[in-house]
């Protein structure tokens, strides 16, 4: 491949919308990868776009990046993800989208029940424990529905 051929960094992030800094740490994170010119500036190949954009749908489906890693180590050889991998991976998505949903409908629920209220009851306030399950889930915010508890952004 030529040289004209790969982005700058500057390219990428114009093309991508993504902060250079996201783009660093994704390369260290091993989800993109770069070269480097002579003089140590980054270069990536066009493919890059599509993986990014791949990453940003993943992100605002809900998958943290070690899952987002690990959708894109599926592809063989680590290959930029075409239109078959993208309509066999997002629908294994849709189910997570679907408990999201869920969840945010009971915190909606719970919402609606609190309005006048203003207890905020650890034990009892259906939207600080929507399920009534306060001292069952360790520590942190162990009181929203799990699939809004479980770690999306990094
Ligand atoms: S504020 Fe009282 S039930 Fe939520």
């Amino acid at each position: 491949m030529r040289p004209d051929d790969l982005l700058t960094l500057g390219d990428v992030t114009r093309r991508s919308g993504f902060a250079a800094s996201a783009l660093r740490f994704y390369e260290r994170g091993g989800l993109i990868s770069a070269t480097r010119t002579a003089g140590g500036q980054r270069r990536y190949e066009r493919s890059v776009l599509r993986r990014l954009a791949f990453i940003r749908a993943a992100r605002n489906i809900g998958l943290s990046l070690d899952e987002v890693r690990d959708a894109l180590d599926t592809l063989p050889g680590g290959r930029t993800p075409t239109k078959a991998d993208w309509a066999r991976l997002s629908k294994a998505w849709s189910a997570r989208l679907d408990a999201q949903i869920r969840a945010l409908r009971a915190l909606r629920d719970g919402l609606d029940s609190c309005i006048g209220c203003g207890c905020l009851s650890l034990r009892h306030c259906a939207m600080s424990n929507p399920s009534d399950v306060a001292g069952t889930r360790g520590v942190g915010a162990v009181y929203l529905p799990r699939p809004l508890t479980e770690e999306h952004r990094h």
